[in-house]
């Protein structure tokens, strides 16, 4: 037995129901464009929302972290990972939720005690030092010298700034090493590695800098497979274990190199092309584009097929199938979209493939004549930027190319630039927080504007109390989620159809107001997530027909959108609908 379904049996043994995979994209929450941990998509249950499967819930969650792209190459970091998590939603707290994981790492995985220490909250002015979890560990016989109390950067998740539900944690640690077993455990000794995170999560943290009691003490626990399963086979890099096996012989044999002699390339893509498989096969339709979550993957395949030419793989061949299909197989039993949009997946890699082939060549080129001009061996922002904007090369293939030749890249300067460029907001550990809809092309600023004139006509022709579950734009079209009960007839589609098309007609202008989230709630601004947005919030106003909380950008005009039409309408998932439009 595998150690996913050992650790759901172990926890239904213990009362908990399985919930399924959540997609990578979010379903309904806009503020992050990858699910990052298994707790993101029970969110709205951990702040007190009742989980239809009940108060114990397990899983193996589909992730994807991107904040640490450019370190995959290494023995550690993954782009996508899966995430063993069981969660207690005010159901039982830190006694049980420890003695469970100390029951599963000895008694089922069969770790040896003395392997094991953790570290626990030291205390803070908001909450004090955490020693109930502590003596919870000494009476299951974790020695006092295995127990190590730290600050709010260690043991508290997700962290001090972040608002949303978050609370002390406890962490366990492994010792992976030949090495003699030391009698007291240091943190900062890297022998010892996290393998599970047990968060009790019973705060908020609101916006307004406070700290409240959620409704409900909750846990929240994770623990990363690729890193227990290189645990428990006594791999010291990730890569060498039985998760990765036939991946990396599939690279070994198309390129035919050895994985030793390549390492950085070939884990490079493995991690690449694995996490675009499921990026790709994900429900969302997801395709490589410039922005959000398109751009990531995006760099990913593009950033696998640069290693794929320096290990001297012929490009134009079918080695990308052949690695896509190797993950598919590996994985099809437990994420069954796989297999279902394979052909989605296998279509997504190759026409990349194809567009990239054209724009490395004329990039390539146009980096060589760039750096003959250079001064200091420093390639400036605007050329970094660009390489960018005119062949697709994303910074980090600028990076890598300069960094062989021994230049250096004004990395920050285009940070800056792109920054400006993408109207990006900040950015956190957790994911990347966006005041309502990002992008900037012009074609999805209409779509942006063309989103809330939808939202508005529902209203008006379906129901008041239709509400925007979350929303997706490309260059192609516009997807909205909202929740309603039903299946739109007809009649009620062209109904939000022609109420759309008399307001594009009427011209209304559009106006931003920049004003206090409280005051925008007040004056009845439509809004999602409201506690993810900052104190002062940007509202979008239409005429008089549509009042929202949004990032921008839009449109200065409703004139300037043509016509709008809806090209689908269907279930998104229960008590939510999914409209998917285009202007014409
Ligand atoms: N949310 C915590 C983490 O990601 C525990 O699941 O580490």
């Amino acid at each position: 037995m595998n150690i996913r379904e050992k650790y759901i049996d172990f926890f239904i043994s213990k009362g908990h129901k399985q919930i399924p995979s959540a997609p990578v994209v979010p379903e309904n929450d806009p503020s992050v464009l990858f699910n990052t941990a298994g707790m993101q998509p029970l969110i709205p249950y951990l702040m007190g929302e009742s989980h239809p499967f009940g108060t114990r819930l397990c899983d193996y969650q589909k992730c994807i972290r991107t904040n640490d792209l450019d370190e995959v190459g290494d023995k550690t970091h993954h782009t996508f990972f899966e995430m063993l998590g069981n969660w207690s939603l005010g159901d039982y707290f830190k006694k049980e939720s420890i003695t469970w994981s100390f029951e599963f790492l000895t008694k089922h995985l069969n770790i040896p005690i003395e392997r094991l220490a953790v570290t626990v909250f030291k205390g803070n002015d908001i909450v004090k030092a955490d020693t109930e979890s502590a003596e919870i560990w000494k009476s299951l016989g974790i020695p006092e010298d295995k127990i190590a109390f730290l600050g709010e950067d260690d043991n508290w998740w997700p962290n001090m700034e972040l608002t949303g539900p978050c609370g002390p944690d406890t962490e366990i640690f492994y010792f992976r090493s030949k090495d003699e077993i030391p009698e007291k455990f240091d943190p900062e000794d890297d022998r010892w590695v996290e393998i599970w995170n047990n968060v009790f999560m019973q705060y908020s943290h609101n916006t307004d800098g406070t700290f409240s009691d959620l409704p409900r003490k909750n846990v929240d626990t994770g623990m990363g497979l690729e890193r227990i399963t290189a645990v428990l086979e006594g791999v010291d890099d990730n890569y060498k274990s039985s998760l990765w096996t036939n991946i990396i012989k599939t690279i070994e044999e198309v390129s035919n190199k050895k994985y030793e002699e390549n390492e950085v390339s070939i884990r490079i893509i493995a991690d690449h092309i694995r996490a675009a498989v499921f990026i790709s096969a994900d429900n969302s339709g997801i395709k490589p584009s410039n922005t959000d979550q398109g751009y990531i993957l995006r760099r990913l395949i593009r950033r696998a097929i640069r290693h794929a030419k320096k290990l001297d793989i012929d490009i134009n061949s079918d080695f990308d199938e052949k690695i896509a299909l190797t993950i598919i197989n590996e994985y099809k039993k437990y994420y069954s979209e796989l297999e279902t949009n394979k052909d989605v997946v296998l279509d997504v890699l190759k026409s990349e493939k194809v567009k990239f082939n054209k724009t490395l060549e004329k990039g390539l080129k146009e980096f060589e004549k760039m750096i003959k001009n250079i001064a200091n061996n420093k390639l400036n922002k605007d050329l970094a930027f660009k390489l960018y904007d005119t062949y697709g090369f994303p910074i980090e293939l600028t990076i890598e190319l300069a960094n062989e030749r021994g230049i250096e890249v004004d990395v920050k300067g285009f940070r800056e630039k792109f920054k400006a460029h993408q109207e990006l907001s900040r950015t956190s550990s957790v994911g990347k927080f966006k005041g309502g809809l990002s992008g900037n092309s012009e074609i999805e600023t209409k779509y942006h504007t063309a989103t809330h004139l939808l939202n508005a006509a529902l209203k008006v022709v379906v129901n008041k109390d239709v509400h925007q579950k979350g929303s997706n734009i490309t260059d192609e079209r516009m997807r909205f989620d909202f929740s309603c009960d039903h299946k739109l007839t007809d009649e009620e589609k062209k109904n939000v159809e022609d109420l759309v098309n008399k307001w594009i007609k009427e011209g209304l202008d559009v106006t931003k107001i920049e004003m206090s989230k409280e005051d925008a709630i007040k004056s009845g601004a439509e809004c999602m997530f409201i506690e993810k947005y900052p104190d002062m919030v940007m509202v979008y106003k239409i005429g008089d027909v549509s009042k929202e909380l949004c990032g921008g950008p839009h449109v200065k005009n409703t004139n300037e959108l043509g016509h709008f039409k809806i090209v689908k309408e269907e279930a998104s998932s229960s008590g939510v609908r999914r409209i998917k439009a285009i202007l014409e």
